[in-house]
């Protein structure tokens, strides 16, 4: 037999034996033009304990953000001490996959100990002192980081769902430039690190307007500033594609960058159409507010896939000033919307399943990069 009929022979056995498999591209190739994408880590993820679950977040992410792992309550428990244990492994994680590693957050109302706030009796303390601790903290978290982090959330939802600055206690003992204090301070500890307010709800016309009016303020103050980051915790109706339209262009118009921090997209009944209900007690409501305890229905699937594809159009029209997409959680199991608002719900508002298997929310993001 002459060759070229042997190797015929073998390429035609080989095409018959192999299944004609076409792999989808990652999230990460098909919006490599784009914008950078991201994922929400917790400890058990960046601390590798899966292995499936680690090779899904090196497949398909080139960003990452702690879930919770650098918010005060984690890093800095009490007067004094710090924690680096987790956030070192975090940082160590993306760095050596060569990801952009994202710092989330300095200044919440949340997530943050009472101690911060008070005197060692109990009251509370001045605004020296809370700026103190504040330069402390900024001083300390990103200086330890410098290089490392290269975009922190400096301060995360600081306006009211009226678009003004909510009544948290960094306001009421500092007052209304404990924002441009943080920034400051942050821009101080890292000169190179990107500096973002975060919040959500911005797609609401209030929330934006105040939003706006913030960022203005700031960078017409010669803030430090990069960008804005839009958190995106959506549901299937809410924000419309216009609002969430009209607040990128909002924000890209006041020359920052923007970024979709947060994203998720809930399919579960919101839980606070139900009114005060007890819903530990009342298993009937629990049942309403839970309705896909064994798996998400095929039309449901479609819809949220329907919704992300509508979602990831409007991101890409705004393509040149979104730097960053990042979903908070890899896949459903992991998501906060599991036990937020009501704990022991099955949620389904990422684009990876419990089996770490893309959803048909998956392939309908991936097309519209095509
Ligand atoms: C907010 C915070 C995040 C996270 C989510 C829900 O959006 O910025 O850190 O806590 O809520 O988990």
């Amino acid at each position: 037999m002459n060759t070229s009929i042997a190797t015929t022979i073998i390429l035609t056995a080989a095409t018959l034996l192999i299944p004609c498999v076409q792999a989808e591209p990652t999230l990460k190739e098909a919006f490599k033009n784009d914008f950078l994408i991201g994922a929400a880590l917790n400890a058990s993820q960046f601390c590798q304990s899966n292995a499936a679950e680690t090779a899904l977040i090196k497949a398909q992410f080139n960003s990452i953000s702690p879930e919770n792992v650098l918010k005060w309550n984690s890093i800095h428990p009490s007067p004094g001490k710090y924690d680096f244990s987790l956030a070192d492994r975090y940082v160590e994680f993306g760095a050596s996959n060569g990801m952009f590693i994202i710092g989330h957050n300095l200044v919440w109302h949340e997530q943050t100990p009472a101690w911060v706030f008070q005197d060692k009796h109990g009251q509370p303390v001045c605004r020296k002192v809370l700026l103190q601790r504040l330069r402390d903290h900024i001083f300390t978290v990103v200086g330890r980081y410098k290089g490392r982090i290269k975009g922190w959330d400096v301060v995360n939802e600081a306006l009211d769902e009226n678009g003004g600055l909510r009544p948290s206690l960094w306001l009421k003992i500092i007052g209304p430039d404990f924002i441009e204090k943080a920034f400051q301070f942050a821009h101080e500890a890292d000169p190179q690190a990107e500096l973002y307010y975060n919040d959500y709800a911005l797609e609401n016309p209030a929330k934006r307007t105040g939003a706006v009016t913030l960022i203005h303020k700031l960078k017409s103050k010669g803030v430090f500033l990069t960008g804005v980051g839009v958190q995106g915790h959506y549901g299937l109706t809410w924000p419309t594609n216009c609002d969430l339209d009209a607040t990128l262009d909002a924000f890209t118009n006041l020359g920052v960058k923007v970024m979709i921090t947060e994203l998720d997209v809930d399919v579960l009944p919101f839980a606070w159409d139900q009114g005060n209900a007890d819903i530990t007690r009342n298993f009937a409501l629990q049942m309403k507010l839970n309705p896909y305890p064994d798996g998400l229905p095929e039309a449901m699937q479609q819809k949220l896939a329907s919704r992300y594809a509508d979602l990831f159009r409007v991101f890409l029209k705004h393509r040149d000033a979104i730097s960053r997409v990042t979903l908070w959680g890899v896949a459903d199991q992991d998501s906060w919307l599991n036990y937020c608002p009501v704990n022991g719900r099955t949620s389904y508002p990422l684009l990876f399943d419990r089996q770490y298997q893309p959803k048909p929310a998956f392939g309908a993001v991936i097309k519209t990069a095509q």
